[in-house]
């Protein structure tokens, strides 16, 4: 029998944080010894934000040393980079002519930057997509994601039906697996975690980057504790225990952050030093491999979907 199929992405688009990690990261590293997993930089993705090719060949080495730090094993899943498999693309042009323009219009990527009054590019328009083809290639089950890629599942699962009610049945409909608790990691400033935010808590950050973002969490005084410190802290350490040094410590913001500084480095440091050991080369070859993989199985489908549509 088959295994069920786990997928998931991050676009290389910085230096990742918590948020990443717990969001999306740390399910998938939970989930896929029993799934056959796929793990994929989203190079392409990330062009929808980045323009400087030096960062961008850069953030795609660093992605990949994270993914091996947080302790996925490359024999055990395939890691690999978007924009070496072409069929990511060429599946998301035909999704692209399948889906209309205002339900794209919908999507929460488009819509945050539009109402922004930033111009967004109309690789942003049809990110959803791309996305889409990421997932629906290799007939994912379980997609792991933060609360906010939900919709963008969604889209998955309309694109699939959209195919296979117009060309007939070929794609698999995924589901989001979004962890309990989890779903949004505030950042330093109470908002969303994000990249794009500069109100981060790296995951790979040393110490003293640790203690300088956990000291610049606000707080609040209107609840019993400080709630953006705690949403946090209950990640790294036992809500049991959380509860009673929460209530020993009411009011004293001081103690409670430097014990999430110490919590935290206790939880990180372990992969920190790991990362330290994977060299540019290791990146190298696992992308190879994955590639490979990854070119393999998505272009048989790929053979199907051109039939399917009437090119091949
Ligand atoms: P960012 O917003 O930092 O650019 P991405 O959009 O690249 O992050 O997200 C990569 C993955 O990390 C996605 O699955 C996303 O849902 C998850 N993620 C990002 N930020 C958070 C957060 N603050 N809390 C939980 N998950 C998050
Ligand atoms: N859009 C996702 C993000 O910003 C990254 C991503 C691209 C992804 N393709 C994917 C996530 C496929 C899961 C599955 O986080």
């Amino acid at each position: 029998m088959n295994k069920p199929v786990l997928l998931t992405g991050l676009q290389s688009s910085g230096e990742l944080h918590i948020g990443n990690y717990f969001g999306a990261i740390k399910p998938f590293v939970d989930l896929y010894e029993a799934y056959d997993s796929y793990l994929m930089v989203a190079d392409y993705h990330a062009l929808t934000s980045l323009k400087d090719p030096e960062a961008v060949r850069k953030n795609i080495v660093e992605v990949v040393k994270d993914y091996l730090a947080s302790g996925v094993d490359p024999k055990k899943a395939i890691i690999f980079k978007q924009s070496t498999v072409p069929a990511h693309t060429e599946l998301a042009w035909i999704f692209d002519c399948l889906v209309s323009v205002p339900f794209l219009m919908q999507g929460h990527a488009y819509k945050d930057k539009v109402a922004k009054g930033l111009e967004a590019n109309a690789g942003l328009f049809t990110y959803p997509m791309l996305m889409a083809a990421d997932i629906l290639l290799y007939d994912t089950d379980v997609v792991p994601v933060g609360e906010d890629q939900r919709q963008h599942v969604e889209y998955a699962r309309e694109a699939a039906v959209k195919f296979n009610n117009t060309y007939g049945e070929l794609f698999k409909e995924p589901k989001e697996k979004i962890l309990s608790g989890v779903g949004v990691v505030p950042g330093t400033d109470g908002k969303k975690m994000s990249k794009s935010y500069k109100n981060t808590v790296p995951l790979f950050g040393t110490k003293d980057e640790l203690a300088k973002a956990v000291m610049s969490i606000v707080t609040d005084s209107s609840g019993d504790r400080p709630e953006n410190v705690y949403a946090i802290h209950k990640l790294v350490r036992d809500e049991t225990e959380l509860t009673s040094i929460y209530g020993s410590n009411q009011g004293n913001y001081k103690a409670l952050k430097e014990m999430l500084i110490e919590d935290l480095d206790r939880y990180l440091a372990p992969m920190r030093e790991k990362r330290a050991s994977i060299t540019s080369a290791d990146v190298a070859a696992v992308l190879e491999d994955g590639g490979r993989q990854a070119r393999a199985v998505s272009e048989a489908k790929m053979e199907k979907v051109r039939k399917a549509v009437g090119v091949a």
